[in-house]
């Protein structure tokens, strides 16, 4: 039977794959418009007000620790947050988020990459979340993010989220030199962004690679292991201590490629066991995740019984961290979320115990 740990020692142990008492659990997107206090914080402001409010931003991630009983926050904020300052205005309306799309050489030297001081206010919101958490009995870890380059890269090209990436498509194939200067720029802003919410009291940091999936192993070789490289590289010069996480939707087919990466833990959608993706990585890193998001729009039974399987699937190994496979959607309830953290605890205290 293993003590029962601090929140933030089984968290960071869970990254390390260290011995833990039961494995943590969060949820992507914890924060969002299933729960009906966030629709009504979004009465009151629009979304990117709430990113660029610190107070607000605060009153988002801290639903998700009230109501859910979850075993880390996440700084509640976006991934396209950093490309406003680049020059490329996002806006988010009824269909996702707009931008306007850069194509070309000239409008991606336009692009700023200086611009971490403008989002200052996300350093504020990481040390205000980081102080109210620090006030409660047993403090939870709290993870910062940032896009990965090629993902923001895709987002700024497509200007928006789009179904078959056809501009993307012809940067790689008609323009790769351009797509490779975006991507550097995008590197050369996610560095010292992620280097800032570490150093205002984020305790690991999340990259989301969200459209790397759509790309070949070659692809993903050449247009975004590179640069995803120099952050993680970056980062664990700087913050040597920091767990690490990578995130990739529908990239069952690269998990060899993630196995190279500098990094601490994968986190990985539900089309592949947690025990296949953990022997062909080698057992070398934690494992995010997996269970199917749409799960969470059924049945508290059926939600028991995907997360049951997802904890029992990874078994008694070290480097588990419980989670969906993608982000919790509108749909979902706040008590099949509940449902989700109280069995995770239970089952994983069971296997542990
Ligand atoms: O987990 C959390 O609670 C932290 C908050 C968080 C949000 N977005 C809030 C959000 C995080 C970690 C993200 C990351 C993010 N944003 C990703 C990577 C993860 C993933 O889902 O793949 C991506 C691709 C985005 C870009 C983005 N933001 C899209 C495509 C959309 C529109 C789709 C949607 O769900 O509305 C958003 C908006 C967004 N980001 C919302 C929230 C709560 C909804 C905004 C609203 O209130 O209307």
């Amino acid at each position: 039977m293993s003590a029962a740990m601090s929140n933030k020692d089984r968290f960071l142990a869970a990254c390390r794959r260290e011995v833990v008492d039961r494995p943590p659990i969060w949820i992507m997107r914890q924060a969002g418009r299933y729960m009906s206090s966030y629709r009504a914080l979004r009465e009151r402001a629009h979304f990117l007000e709430i990113c660029r409010r610190p107070e607000l931003s605060l009153e988002a991630t801290m639903m998700a620790v009230d109501q859910l009983g979850i075993d880390a926050a996440i700084l509640f904020s976006d991934i396209l947050v950093p490309l406003t300052p680049m020059g490329l205005e996002v806006a988010f309306d009824e269909g996702g988020p707009r931008l306007p799309p850069v194509r070309d050489r000239a409008g991606i030297d336009r692009l700023a990459t200086d611009v971490t001081g403008e989002l200052g206010y996300v350093a504020d919101a990481v040390a205000l979340i980081r102080k109210t958490l620090d006030q409660r009995p047993d403090p939870l870890p709290l993870l910062g993010f940032s896009g990965s380059p090629f993902t923001l890269a895709t987002y700024a090209i497509e200007g928006g989220t789009t179904k078959n990436k056809h501009a993307l498509r012809k940067m790689i194939w008609d323009h790769p030199d351009a797509l490779h200067a975006l991507l550097d720029k995008m590197a050369t802003v996610v560095l010292p962004y992620c280097r800032m919410q570490l150093d205002a009291g984020a305790d690991a940091v999340q990259l989301f690679d969200t459209w790397g999936g759509l790309l070949t192993e070659s692809e993903w070789r050449e247009f975004s292991m590179p640069y995803t490289q120099r952050v993680m590289s970056g980062l664990r010069a700087s913050h040597p201590h920091v767990p690490i996480v990578h995130y990739a939707l529908e990239a069952a087919h690269l998990t060899n490629v993630f196995a190279e990466l500098p990094c601490d833990v994968l986190s990985v959608d539900h089309k592949e066991p947690l025990s296949l993706i953990r022997d062909k990585t080698g057992g070398r890193y934690a494992l995010q995740g997996n269970v199917e998001p749409g799960v969470m729009t059924c049945s508290t039974t059926a939600i028991a019984k995907a997360v049951e399987a997802c904890v029992r699937g990874y078994g008694r190994t070290p480097g588990h961290i419980v989670n969906l496979g993608h982000g919790i959607t509108p749909d979902a309830s706040v008590a099949g979320a509940r449902a989700f953290v109280e069995v995770a605890k239970a089952t994983g205290a069971a296997l542990w115990g």
